[in-house]
């Protein structure tokens, strides 16, 4: 049995962070440039493309949670106690968003009435029946939770390069690769 504590992420639970960070950037990227094009093919491709990458993000941040409580992160670095809290409240809010983002992107789409078929060939069902009324109000909810992720998101990128060049405590190095393995 191995009683040294890890000191590193799973290169499971960084594969999934990085992989996920990619996603959001495609998904961002396309969410703010397909809403200000006019009706086309190229924005409907894109509108696609974009709800492909929220079903995905919603799929691996399920596998991801499960890893997280099969394999445990590591112990944090060493922080004030305040720190600790922000940042595990913070990571906790993030997972939240993973799930609601995605979800509430499904659920306007159906009220939209325009099914997902996640990469062109699993349909995925309607959570709604099609309601104009219901489909612009879960727009708006859309819009605010993708906002509030970003606020979340910049809290953490901020947080991660202050622990990295002011504090040097090596909590960036948990998440990178390891040199040598
Ligand atoms: C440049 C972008 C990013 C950087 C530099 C970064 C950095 C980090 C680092 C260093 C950790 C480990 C913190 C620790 O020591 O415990 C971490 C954890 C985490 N990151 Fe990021 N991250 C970035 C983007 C993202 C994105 C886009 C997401 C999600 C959308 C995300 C979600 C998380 C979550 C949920 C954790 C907690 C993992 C856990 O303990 O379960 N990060 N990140």
């Amino acid at each position: 049995m191995n009683t040294v504590p890890e000191t590193h992420y799973s290169a499971t639970a960084k594969w999934l962070h990085w992989l996920t960070l990619l996603l959001m950037l495609g998904g961002y990227t396309l969410g703010f440039i397909m809403a200000d094009l006019p009706v086309s093919p190229t924005r409907l491709k894109m509108f696609v493309s974009h709800k492909w990458i929220g079903v995905t993000v919603f799929l691996l941040s399920l596998i991801r949670v499960l890893w997280r409580l099969a394999v445990p992160p590591p112990q944090p670095v060493a922080m004030p106690a305040w720190q600790r809290l922000a940042s595990e409240y913070t990571h906790r809010a993030i997972y939240l968003m993973l799930f609601l983002l995605p979800l509430s992107g499904w659920l306007m789409s159906s009220a939209h009435g325009f099914q997902t078929v996640y990469l062109g060939v699993l349909p995925i069902p309607d959570l709604l029946h099609k309601d104009k009324a219901l489909a612009e109000t879960l727009e708006e909810v859309h819009e605010s939770f993708a906002l509030l992720m970003l606020a979340l998101l910049a809290v953490h990128v901020a947080a991660a390069l202050k622990h990295h060049l002011i504090d040097h405590d090596g909590s960036l190095r948990r998440m990178l690769p390891r040199r040598g393995a």
